[in-house]
């Protein structure tokens, strides 16, 4: 299936000069969405995944169901203040300022293998975060996997040593 066909390209959002990739067309599209994760799914198997973890909010559109689909557990990454059990933080550097996500420090047992999950590789800095706060936590990155890729801005870079895919890049 030709999922670039399913992305929206919003010129001038949320700024000017910013061609945003919409994907919502795609998850809108039930047969589309289901064939996504399958791939997806499929892709990670046999690898001895233990987990899926993705930051909020678009990692989870697509963390949960590739987790159902392996049948392995689900972790949240979210911004500073959301989780509610003691928990493992990093801050970061954006573009203009700085960022704070955070997993639970119970999530997952030490040595536990996850594959990360995002919808988007741009500059990197949210999913080399979410790497570092799951070694932090004690676990190990077996995988990095997103649906677009934005080559442009070299956010692989970032992602030196992991193992990294996107289904979807735009130059
Ligand atoms: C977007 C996207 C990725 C991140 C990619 O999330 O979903 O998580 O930015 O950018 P980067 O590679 O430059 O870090 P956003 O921060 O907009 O949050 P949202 O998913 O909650 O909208």
């Amino acid at each position: 299936m030709n999922f670039r066909d399913k992305i929206a390209i919003i010129e001038g959002f949320p700024k000017e000069g910013i061609s945003f990739k919409d994907i919502t067309p795609l998850i809108g599209d039930g047969e589309a969405f289901k064939t996504l994760i399958d791939e997806m799914a499929a892709k990670l198997r046999g690898q001895g995944v233990d987990y899926i973890a993705g930051p909020e909010a678009r990692g989870f559109i697509f963390g949960v169901p590739l987790a159902y689909a392996l049948g392995v557990g689900f972790i949240p990454i979210r911004k500073k203040g959301k989780l509610p059990q003691e928990t493992v933080t990093i801050t970061y550097d954006l573009e203009y300022g700085q960022d704070t996500l955070e997993v639970h420090k119970n999530a997952f047992p030490k040595g536990a293998r996850v594959a990360l999950v995002d919808d988007l590789l741009a500059t990197g800095g949210t999913i080399s975060a979410c790497a570092k706060l799951i070694e932090l936590a004690g676990g190990e990155v077996v995988s990095v996997d997103f649906i677009i890729e934005l080559t442009e801005l070299h956010g692989r870079d970032k992602l030196d040593g992991y193992k990294v895919e996107s289904l979807i890049t735009y130059d």
